[in-house]
């Protein structure tokens, strides 16, 4: 073989794999967020017991391998203009909680916000964020959720403040996962990922409920992200998240952020809802209720490895709403083996039956059916008809099997 034919034959070798290693978050982040239980009150001594918790309960061999600290956590600068945590909140520091965290499989997210003050009015990068994100990378942190509170409306603005810190953390030396969060207001599916970020939040925060009350002015829940977030499933890829917000399983209604605007709480069957369609559409996996007192309902919905690895595809496509009316919503998702994954949400408050030939979805063969919740393979099928209970989403894994009914 010719020197040139051999030098030909790494290229197409080893290209491939270079490009793949450079994507950033090839795959959704997954982990625990501060924010929606805990609010302002984040702290060393109990985000130590919830990675523990995370260790002990198998979410970070589930994947969950983030711990993501929110808001608060901030005490201001020292007289070099550094960055430095609430020593109270987090005596040791946050390096010392980074080192921890790695020590045990998990990453660190920090968070902070591009203007002076946070949106809980903390210490924020705006004008610091070659330091900043220099502090960042000292500690070992691995992700950046960077809010926008307090900063122009405009999107023009809005493109170069991210950009600046997407940028400063590049030049940081170390590879830092960086999640935009202006709520969706300047439409981020179109800019976020030119400027630097990995996924970019396409909503206002969601609450503790299945959907805004045509009486409350604010506070989303799970059906209102979703109608935002299933739209935007052309711009999702490796690398390019829609994210729809954190996780609510297992909150019920208790205090925290989530409790405002009228989230009194969700049935088991809203939130297995929520985490099935979030899985679907490839939005991170962040959940956010308490792990250390967990409950067996929670836990089998945030630890269904069938519906995890839908949301960790590696061919990371978003699923497609095909069937969108008042009652039934159905969504498709073709993954990297060649397999599908269909969900069939009923968004009515009442149990009804449903039926689909998979021919209706563009898909001509028959399948091998399994149900992701009922962890059970139903056998060679052509279509599905079943009951649907009210707020319910059904979720298949289709696998062609040539032959059958
Ligand atoms: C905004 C974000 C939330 C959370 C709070 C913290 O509302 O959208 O997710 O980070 O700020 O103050």
């Amino acid at each position: 073989m010719s020197v040139m034919k051999k030098l030909g034959l790494l290229f197409l070798l080893f290209v491939p794999v270079l490009v793949h290693s450079q994507t950033v978050a090839p795959t959704p982040p997954m982990g625990w967020m501060s924010w929606n239980y805990f609010g302002e009150n984040v702290n060393e001594k109990e985000l130590k017991e919830m990675a523990n918790s995370m260790v002990g309960n198998g979410m970070v061999k589930a994947g969950y391998n983030f711990i993501f600290i929110d808001d608060g956590w901030q005490g201001g600068r020292d007289k070099k203009n550094s960055m430095i945590a609430d020593p109270v909140k987090f005596p040791s520091g946050i390096k010392a909680l980074a080192d921890f965290m790695h020590e045990r499989g998990i990453k660190l997210g920090i968070y902070s916000d591009a203007a002076q003050l946070t949106c809980a009015g903390y210490t924020a990068s705006l004008g610091f964020e070659e330091q900043d994100a220099k502090t960042f990378a000292e500690w070992g942190i691995d992700y950046l959720k960077y809010d926008y509170c307090h900063a122009p409306v405009d999107s023009s603005t809005a493109k170069i403040r991210y950009k600046a810190m997407a940028d400063a953390l590049k030049k940081s030396g170390r590879e830092i996962i960086f999640g935009v969060c202006e709520w969706g207001d300047r439409q981020p599916w179109h800019w976020a990922a030119e400027a630097g970020g990995q996924l970019w939040r396409t909503t206002h925060d969601v609450r503790d409920k299945w959907k805004m009350r045509p009486t409350e002015k604010w506070g989303l829940g799970i059906l209102d992200i979703l109608d935002t977030n299933a739209e935007l499933h052309e711009f999702s890829g490796p690398g390019k998240w829609n994210d729809a917000d954190m996780l609510i399983a297992g909150l019920y209604g208790k205090k925290g952020p989530s409790g405002d605007g009228g989230g009194t709480g969700c049935t088991d069957t809203e939130y297995q809802t929520q985490f099935s369609l979030w899985a679907m559409m490839n939005s991170p996996l962040y959940a956010t209720n308490d792990l250390r007192t967990m409950n067996e309902a929670t836990k089998r919905i945030l630890l269904n490895a069938e519906v995890i690895a839908l949301n960790q595809d590696a061919l990371g496509k978003q699923a497609v709403r095909k069937i969108k009316n008042d009652t039934w919503n159905v969504f498709l998702k073709p993954l990297a083996n060649g397999d599908y994954a269909l969900a069939i949400l009923n968004r009515s408050d009442t149990g009804q039956s449903f039926r689909i030939s998979f021919s209706e979805l563009g898909l001509k063969d028959t399948y091998n059916l399994r149900d992701l919740w009922m962890h059970r393979t139903i056998g060679k099928r052509k279509k599905w008809n079943g009951t649907v209970e009210a707020h319910e989403t059904k979720l298949f894994r289709l696998t062609v099997s040539g032959s059958g009914s």
